[in-house]
């Protein structure tokens, strides 16, 4: 399977219908596979379905062409004249199989083609999503492991598994993620020319708002939502990263296929980020840290006083996790991005407040957003200036955050080009 990230030529779509292949392997979670299938119909796509053998076990073929309102696809020997093992892959814009079971993957991994589905992944030219459901053991096995490593390696977009309940009372990562979440990663790889630029590569992102405790009940904290960070992780999914999400205190719901370390405070922050950073391609600081912490931390719950009192809470300073990533990277890689939030009287005083930032923290792109005037945190949109440290700049006007994530991952690849 060698899917060619890029636009396809005359991608035939049905009316402007986006066309889906979606397959379905033998296990438990196909029953979850009639979600994904409501929740890619209704949101406007054409769905063929084509089932394992195995996947028809559990969920027959009747449930698969009511709802898709498409004859199933089963066979390689069903409609030989129309040659279907090789045009359903061939006329697909994205084909996802939900859930990817760990035969699927070892024989998609390996070019195997001894049925309908695994033919459809051989001809398909367009992005290839899997999310996988199995045994906690069966998705540890180095097996499936490298198995899973060569597919992203390849551009294939290889979902992380959520974690919880499997089938019977066995509980780990192994679960099909979360049906919605599925159909998100669909729509973000059909909603962009996809280029798979970021494939292989291991990109960290730092998202939310730190919290700085003063009791077991208290905490400085910020209006930060964490959108623009988890924006940064979903496209870079997309674009067939390996992600790392380090999330702090997130108002929006974690994008399918990302690696989450939670963390609460700056130090945590620093900790896993220096963790995460040390074999990473690119790092992004998309969190709002918390300057300052109260300079002691209760152990108790403080109680208030019977008589009203003013109380002054002493703060120091929390540590630079941006300036202390970049002192401590040894050689070329990762680079380096930070984020900053000015307020400026005009463009030209922002361009200024982001490059005397840039040089004090000393990563190679700061992506510099004005805050005051509009509001930033929490919202869809925003307008950016991304800044490099050569000297170069990149305004983004007014756009999604997914949109201004595509334009800080363009920025990247452009570093890594020049290294
Ligand atoms: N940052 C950090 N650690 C901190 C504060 C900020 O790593 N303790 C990072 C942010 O994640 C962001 C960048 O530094 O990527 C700039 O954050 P910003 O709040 O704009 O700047 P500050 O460094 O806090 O400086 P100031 O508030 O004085 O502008």
């Amino acid at each position: 399977m060698s899917p060619q990230l890029g636009a396809k030529a005359g991608s035939p779509q049905v009316g402007d219908r986006p066309r889906v292949v979606l397959g379905v392997a033998g296990g438990i979670a196909a029953y979850k596979g009639v979600e994904v299938l409501r929740g890619l119909t209704e949101s406007g796509h054409s769905v063929t379905v084509v089932p394992t053998a195995a996947a028809l076990k559990f969920v027959g073929e009747p449930t698969w062409a009511a709802l898709s309102a498409h004859p199933i696809a089963t066979s390689v020997w069903a409609n030989a004249h129309e040659v279907s093992h090789v045009k359903l892959g061939q006329q697909a814009d994205c084909v996802v199989v939900a859930p990817a079971t760990a035969d699927l993957i070892a024989r998609a991994t390996h070019g195997i083609a001894n049925d309908l589905l695994t033919n459809v992944l051989l001809t398909a030219r367009c992005p290839i999503v899997l999310a996988p459901a199995m045994h906690t053991e069966m998705w540890q096995h180095p097996a499936t492991q490298c198995n899973v490593a060569a597919l992203r390696a390849r551009g294939v977009i290889v979902l992380e598994p959520a974690a919880g309940r499997l089938t019977g009372a066995d509980f780990g990562p192994g679960r099909l993620p979360d049906p919605a979440a599925i159909v998100a990663a669909v729509q973000d790889v059909l909603r962009r020319p996809p280029t798979g630029d970021l494939a292989g590569r291991r990109v960290v992102v730092s998202a939310g708002g730190t919290r700085e405790s003063w009791d077991p009940v208290r905490f400085i904290g910020n209006i930060s939502s964490g959108r623009q960070g988890v924006e940064l992780a979903r496209t870079a999914v997309s674009r067939g990263a390996l992600v790392t999400l380090v999330a702090a205190h997130l108002d929006v719901p974690i994008p399918a296929g990302v690696t989450v370390v939670p963390v609460s405070s700056a130090e945590d922050l620093l900790q896993a980020m220096a963790a995460a950073a040390r074999d990473a391609d690119a790092v992004v600081m998309a969190a709002a840290v918390a300057d300052f912490r109260p300079e002691a931390v209760a152990s108790g719950k403080i109680k208030k006083p019977d008589e009203p009192v003013n109380v002054s809470l002493k703060l120091s300073q929390t540590v630079d996790v941006l300036a202390e990533l970049v002192r401590r990277r040894e050689g070329e890689l990762p680079v380096i991005v930070g984020f900053a939030a000015e307020t400026a009287a005009d463009a030209t005083e922002l361009a200024e407040l982001g490059r005397r930032k840039l040089a004090r923290k000393g990563c190679e792109l700061l992506v510099v957003n004005e805050v005051g005037r509009q509001v930033v945190f929490g919202a869809e949109e925003n307008e950016v200036t991304i800044l490099g440290h050569e000297g170069t700049q990149v305004h983004v006007a007014r756009s999604s955050k997914a949109a201004i994530s595509d334009a800080v991952w363009d920025a990247v690849v452009h570093e890594w080009k020049r290294a």
